[in-house]
């Protein structure tokens, strides 16, 4: 299951885990651009399901992982992608509005949908949840105080809960991506000079999802708790 499949990050990874033969269950508020990446999936011979969903609706959420058990049987993986992050307010000049609408998609719609999966992954003693975090989170973005608190948690829920949960076969990690370009529909490598990293170029969607893939993957069977960062060697200002 991938939250904010519609595009970049959430998009690419959706498509790389198809590639690999996993089913998906793809998540988002765009719907139109969710049913396209569904139907680009389905080219490599997996059963992908999509759901226009706001992963902030707890009900939804749980409406939607209980289809897709339906469908699928379970629900193995959890990529929780779908964030907010282009907001650039100055700290004083930001809103509680803003606040409490970056925590809640950030963080508690995190929460819900991981709270609606988390469950049979206990039970069946198998599980990999992977967050999307970011640099923000562990460096602070100016401008971006409230995205950057947001992300803060995101890195602090998946070190607690993976003490909670390693031991009972769910492995819970978290990366952080530097500076991401968008990749279009052909491109998932798509890639721009960038002064933010050492290596002198943003990440592509495409790298971010090899990594979450890794992750998800049982190449990553001691890896738990961890935080990884996927920045080309931040310059950390
Ligand atoms: N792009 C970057 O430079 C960058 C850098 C660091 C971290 N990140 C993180 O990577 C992740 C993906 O970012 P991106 O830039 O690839 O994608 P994006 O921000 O362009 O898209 C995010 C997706 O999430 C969906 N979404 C937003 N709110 C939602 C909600 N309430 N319910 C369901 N879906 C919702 C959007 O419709 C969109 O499809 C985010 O968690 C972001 O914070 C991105």
């Amino acid at each position: 299951m991938v939250t904010g499949a519609s595009v970049g990050i959430g998009r690419a990874t959706a498509l790389c885990f198809a590639e690999k033969g996993a089913d998906l269950v793809l998540v988002d508020i765009n719907a139109q651009a969710l049913f396209a990446v569904c139907e680009e999936a389905k080219k490599f011979g997996v059963k992908a399901l999509a759901f226009e969903c706001d992963v902030t609706d707890e009900e939804k959420v749980n409406e939607v992982v209980a289809k897709a058990n339906e469908e699928l049987g379970k629900i193995d993986i959890l990529v929780n992608n779908a964030a907010l992050w282009r907001d650039r307010s100055r700290f004083e000049e930001s809103s509680t509005q803003l606040w409490k609408r970056y925590f809640d998609v950030n963080v508690i719609g995190l929460y819900l949908c991981t709270r609606a999966v988390i469950g049979g992954m206990l039970e069946r003693a198998y599980g990999r949840i992977i967050n999307v975090a970011s640099v923000a989170g562990v460096y602070g973005n100016a401008k971006m105080v409230h995205y950057s608190a947001t992300k803060g948690a995101v890195i602090a829920m998946t070190t607690a809960l993976a003490k909670e949960v390693t031991d009972r076969g769910v492995l819970v990690n978290c990366v952080s991506p530097g500076s991401v370009s968008p990749s279009n529909e052909e491109d998932m490598d798509y890639s721009k000079p960038s002064e933010l990293s050492f290596m002198g170029r943003t990440g592509t969607d495409r790298e971010n999802a090899n990594l979450i893939l890794f992750l998800a993957s049982d190449d990553a069977s001691y890896i738990a708790g961890q935080n990884i960062q996927i920045d080309g060697c931040r310059k950390k200002m």
